[in-house]
């Protein structure tokens, strides 16, 4: 394995290209990342997304997703270096997602990884998928400054996570039970809209409704940062047996999809910004799968304008899972390590991306 570059370290320009791979839920993700001098350009971001595939199954079916992984990931790699005009040769670091995530499905990612790394002599960093998310945010043109609140809302996870500089994350708070994308992925179950539920219940909460329903705000005064959205779900699961009573679904789905949608919203956005007062906080970014919602988007924005905040907001290509968010996350963690050690990449499930 050789050394990370030296000239990382010593000189203040740098240039590099990194190569992102992802593997840890439903997409086979490859990208090329140039950097130069910190700021990021994407050569490629390839994505086989499998949601098709699952869609059938109402969710993720791990080993179906490793199988999908091991048939497409040599394919992307190809069409990711191809579209980046690059060779292997070409690559100055090699940044894997670790975790967390699915374990089969990450075991695919890590072990071809590893293997090039080895087979090339690269060096090779491990990164942590939520890591991966908060770099969605560094693509823009606009320089973020520190300190930073990442409100990270995923399928796995949400999160309101301080970052004081590049790679040092505190946690604040995070959800007690559901993520709030697995809450919008179960209300679509129960107002039976299919997988996944996050696009489908923004698309459905903007039809008119006749219908005025009230649902609860969990946590909204807790007077911490942790959320819970599983209470939120459950709740969504008696209206709508009541409303049945009542009502035909089609005339159901809108009413409770704009209700549960704007719950889910004003608690993400109280916390968020009670954090970012509490801790002084100059930039928050939006990220995770959930970041692609329209009226999350818009909130956030309004409500940092309001309350004086700089607001950061993904591209929605890197809402979901993509492989240059891993690259440059990569490429920012590799910053503080002075060996990559290829042995330390390890799939891990639970990967944490940061303590209190
Ligand atoms: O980050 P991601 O791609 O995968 C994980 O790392 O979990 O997030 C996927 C989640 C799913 O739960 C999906 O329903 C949700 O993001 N999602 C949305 C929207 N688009 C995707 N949730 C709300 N509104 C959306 N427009
Ligand atoms: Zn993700």
């Amino acid at each position: 394995m050789t050394e990370l570059s030296n000239f990382k370290k010593t000189a203040k320009f740098i240039l590099m290209k990194i190569l992102g791979i992802e593997t840890s839920c439903d997409e086979t993700a490859v990208a090329v990342v140039k950097i130069e001098n910190d700021k990021p350009e994407v050569l490629s971001s390839i994505v086989s997304s499998q949601v098709e595939l699952h869609a059938q199954y109402g969710g993720v079916v791990p080993n179906l997703a490793a199988r999908e992984h091991v048939k497409n990931i040599s394919v992307v790699f190809d069409a990711a270096l191809k579209k980046a005009n690059s060779q292997i040769e070409d690559i100055d670091l090699i940044a894997v997602t670790q975790g967390p995530g699915l374990i089969p499905a990450l075991m695919v990612g890590t072990a071809f990884s590893k293997t090039l790394a080895f087979l090339t002599d690269k060096p090779i960093v491990g990164v942590n998928h939520m890591a991966g998310h908060v770099y969605a945010n560094w693509f823009g043109e606009k320089e973020i400054e520190f300190p930073v609140l990442n409100l990270i809302v995923s399928g796995g996870h949400t999160m309101l996570v301080l970052m004081k500089d590049h790679g040092k994350f505190e946690l604040l708070g995070e959800t007690v039970d559901d993520a709030a994308g697995e809450a919008f992925d179960k209300v679509a179950r129960i107002l039976e809209l299919g997988y996944p539920g996050g696009p489908i219940i923004s698309a459905e909460a903007e039809k008119d409704s006749k219908i005025e329903i009230d649902l609860p705000r969990p946590m909204l005064n807790s007077g911490d940062y942790n959320f819970s959205f599983s209470g939120l779900k459950t709740a969504v699961l008696y209206k709508v047996k009541d409303l049945k009573e009542k009502y035909s679904l089609d005339e159901i789905r809108p009413a409770v999809a704009k209700e549960f949608q704007q719950a889910a919203i004003d608690v993400l956005i109280k916390k968020t910004m009670k954090a970012a007062e509490e801790y002084n906080i100059k930039s928050v970014l939006l990220s995770g799968g959930v970041a692609a919602n329209k009226l999350l988007r818009k909130t956030l924005e309004e409500e940092c304008e309001k309350n004086g905040f700089e607001c950061y907001l993904p591209e929605l290509k890197y809402t979901t899972d993509n492989a240059a968010m891993i690259a440059l996350a990569g490429y920012f963690k590799s910053k503080e390590i002075e060996k990559p050690d290829w042995k330390s990449v390890q799939a891990d499930a639970n990967l944490r991306l940061a303590s209190r």
